[in-house]
């Protein structure tokens, strides 16, 4: 059996993406319920991190020892993949003792030469480009919230990012409208958009990016929002910090959408920047349910690559 990565969900199709869901639900029940549920004993997966954090990191290790696996976490002074050795014999190394890999990078390539590399699945942890769990997660936690993902209107504010640009693929995929509100020059990937609108013609999906904050929350059922400044930005801040503040998600921004609007957030939040204290805790807010959705996700996600159906890779 060949073996599957997660390195952009353009590579998932939209009923991949639904089983997944689905499994997802179901570990979330078993967990809540205290069912055991190790899918994975014995197995191991490595996490390379060359960028910070809490959620993804903490979630796929607390995942694992759940699963009945383990974790092995690899900080950037571990290993520095492409100095001490190339990204292809890393990949190779690690393919000969582990049963999966994460990977959080700066560039995106990094993840899809370990891809090609791995002979074990490859999940894309956050690159510059995409972060494709995190859409697992939004994905995820709107069809609990809202009961069904088809027609759905999602209004992303901010930074044209690798969330924004993640949420076009995940939203043309799934058959979510997606307008999104940058500031000019903030736009999403463009060939990430117009794969996206490819993708859309499957699903009828209606991708769109403009420059209004209003127009783009207006009769939204979710507003989503993320930093403004993304990790290995750090030197551009005060600039974005100015150009931003008129696509800060606040309590007038969100009067415009639907009464019962869902406000999303990846995190980590900058709060005072894209989004105000009164917003993320505020009642429209599901932030948190969305952090902890990270765990069931990524377990489905691992059960999904990891799980050995056909024997030994
Ligand atoms: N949302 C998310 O990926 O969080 P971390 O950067 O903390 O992993
Ligand atoms: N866009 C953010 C997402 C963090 C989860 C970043 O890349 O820093």
């Amino acid at each position: 059996m060949s073996k599957r990565d997660l390195v952009s969900l353009h590579d998932w199709s939209a009923a991949e993406l639904a089983a997944l869901l689905d499994q997802a639900a179901d570990l979330k029940a078993k967990q809540r319920a205290g069912i055991p549920h190790a899918l994975l004993p014995g197995e191991t997966l490595a996490l390379i991190f060359e960028k910070p954090s809490l959620r993804t990191r903490v979630t796929f290790e607390a995942g694992m020892t759940q699963l009945g696996g383990h974790a092995i976490y690899l900080a950037p002074q571990d290993i520095r993949l492409g100095e001490r050795e190339t990204v292809a014999d890393g990949a190779r190394n690690l393919s000969r003792w582990v049963d999966g890999i994460v990977a959080r990078t700066f560039r995106h390539q990094v993840v899809v030469e370990l891809a090609e590399h791995a002979s074990v699945p490859v999940i894309n942890g956050l690159t510059d480009l995409l972060h494709p769990c995190q859409i697992l997660v939004d994905l995820f936690t709107i069809r609990e919230k809202r009961g069904d993902l088809t027609g759905c209107r999602v209004a992303f504010i901010g930074d044209g990012n690798n969330v924004a640009n993640a949420w076009c693929t995940g939203a043309a995929k799934t058959g979510v409208d997606l307008t999104i509100a940058c500031p000019r020059g903030y736009e999403p990937d463009p060939s990430i958009l117009h794969q996206a609108r490819e993708d859309a013609k499957g699903t009828g999906a209606c991708i769109q990016v403009l420059h209004d904050p209003a127009a783009a929350a207006r009769g939204a059922d979710v507003i989503y929002t993320d930093v403004w400044t993304s990790m290995g930005q750090e030197e551009e801040r005060a600039k974005r910090v100015k150009v931003f503040q008129p696509f800060q998600v606040n309590r007038a921004l969100v009067s415009l959408a639907r009464p019962d609007v869902l406000v999303m957030h990846c995190l980590p939040a900058h709060r005072g920047e894209e989004i105000t204290d009164e917003v993320i805790d505020g009642p429209h807010s599901v932030v948190f349910d969305e952090a902890e959705n990270k765990l069931h996700v990524q377990k489905a996600l691992l059960v999904a690559l990891l799980g050995r159906q056909g024997g030994p890779r």
